[in-house]
């Protein structure tokens, strides 16, 4: 990393503010997470009013003083803030408290920093924290004055602060050129599920609602879960059965949460974009928690920028078993297609719910048809009757067979494509 990352088993003042625009508002128990998972010990929360801030400092200056206080008091290392800061009033507050200042921002990127665990993912965060910390030369860039010595470095007549943004701009753009080649990498590897022509399902939902615990249970090969914000950066996919349909991609992403920084959006476009190529998107919910529907809304407003928002969705409401009266079911909509299903990840119950739902959904893209088969369908008469989906057989004026079929769209392509026909007529409506 080519930052220094602060250490675990720091200790910090927490300051929240009661901002009074709905739209700034963040929720103080989500900072304690955040907090807590980025594994800082709180050592006071202080909660300011949205009335007294300062351009300056952010808070009042009273308020700067109650910091202080606490500061000294507890010895703590840092001083984490709930909200954006701009660069001058982390630098003046720093000056001020005489510790680290890290504003919202920081906080998430040190997070995903400690949870990135593939090469695209390390690479990501690197870039979201220089691009982050390219703001904040003036103060973040003196340590590496020491890093590097500073002999045979510098430039004749560079300042320091010219000779760490040059340092600071070829990272960045060597950083750009391993991710351009890891994304191509990547491409391959999608371009070739869609030969197999399998379809993918996304989980997609805010942080710590279950999505990882719902993936384990559905997919047998363990991923990470941690009663942690963020355990999952790195798209991860596997390939399932799902009962009464067949094979599937499961794509687990990572958690969304509110005011996430734009650039870390940009940044995990990694996982974000197996979700916008998704044929259907799980939406996981915590069924149990009260902030559900902001954190609802927030996922909707992330799938809108990612352009994903007109995909099937199903929303999963997790963790009912903290939900007293309500039992494993299916919603449906207006027209009969299952749109909610309400299911504990962790204790198992209701899961063949979301195999019945995602089969009905991704079947649900029918076709029905009357195949001509030609002289050389043999064979793909024959897979399709051992397949099931024959209703009925005639023959046209050429005494050829003609088949009427009904089968899911996908298969149809699949099994056209396996026996080298023209697939072009079944291609996708667009949405
Ligand atoms: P991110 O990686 O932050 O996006 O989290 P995630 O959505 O993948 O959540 P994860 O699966 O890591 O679960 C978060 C916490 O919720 C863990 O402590 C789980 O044990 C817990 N959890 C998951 N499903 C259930 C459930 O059905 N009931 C209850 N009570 N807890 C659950």
């Amino acid at each position: 990393m080519f930052f220094e990352r602060h250490e675990g088993g720091e200790k910090a003042v927490l300051v929240h503010s009661d901002c009074y625009h709905e739209k700034d508002k963040e929720d103080p128990s989500e900072f304690r997470e955040l907090v807590r998972s980025s594994g800082v010990e709180e050592a006071a929360f202080l909660t300011v009013p949205g009335s007294s801030l300062n351009p300056r400092y952010f808070v009042g200056i009273g308020k700067l003083e109650e910091i202080r206080q606490h500061v000294d008091a507890t010895g703590a290392d840092v001083v984490l803030f709930n909200h954006s800061l701009r660069p001058s009033q982390e630098r003046n507050l720093e000056r001020e408290l005489k510790c680290r200042v890290v504003d919202r921002t920081g906080l998430i990127l040190d997070i995903f920093a400690q949870r990135a665990r593939t090469h695209e993912g390390k690479l990501q965060v690197e870039l979201a924290q220089l691009e982050h910390m390219s703001t904040r030369l003036v103060r973040g860039w003196t340590h590496l004055e020491r890093q590097k010595g500073g002999v045979g470095l510098r430039g004749p007549g560079e300042t320091q602060l010219e000779t760490d943004r040059r340092l600071l701009r070829a990272r960045i753009k060597s950083i750009h050129r391993r991710l351009d080649k890891v994304r191509r990498q990547r491409d391959q590897s999608r371009r070739s599920r869609k030969r197999a022509e399998l379809p993918l399902v996304s989980l997609v939902g805010y942080t710590n609602v279950g999505k990882s615990t719902l993936f384990n249970t559905l997919v047998t090969a363990k991923v990470y879960t941690a009663d942690q914000l963020f355990a999952t950066l790195d798209p991860t996919l596997r390939k399932i059965q799902v009962a009464d349909y067949g094979s599937v991609i499961f794509a687990d992403t990572v958690g969304f949460i509110r005011h996430l920084p734009h650039k870390l959006v940009q940044a995990f476009q990694a996982t974000l974009e197996e979700s916008a190529s998704a044929d259907l998107l799980l939406h996981i919910i915590d069924g149990h928690d009260p902030e559900r529907q902001g954190n609802i809304e927030q996922v909707v407003l992330v799938l809108e920028e990612i352009d994903a928002h007109k995909l099937p969705r199903l929303d999963v409401y997790n963790k009912i078993d903290l939900m007293p009266g309500v039992e494993p079911h299916i919603d449906r909509d207006e027209q009969g297609r299952p749109c909610k299903v309400w299911v504990s990840a962790a204790n198992d119950q209701g899961l063949e719910l979301v195999h019945q739902a995602i089969a009905e959904l991704l079947a649900g893209d029918l076709i029905h048809e009357y195949l001509s088969l030609g002289i050389n369908g043999g064979r793909l008469r024959s897979r399709l009757y051992a397949m099931r989906v024959v209703q009925s057989e005639s023959f046209d004026d050429n005494g050829q067979p003609v088949l009427e079929v009904r089968l899911p769209r996908n298969e149809l392509v699949r099994l056209l494509n396996q026996e080298g026909l023209d697939t072009s007529a079944y291609a996708r409506a667009p949405e």
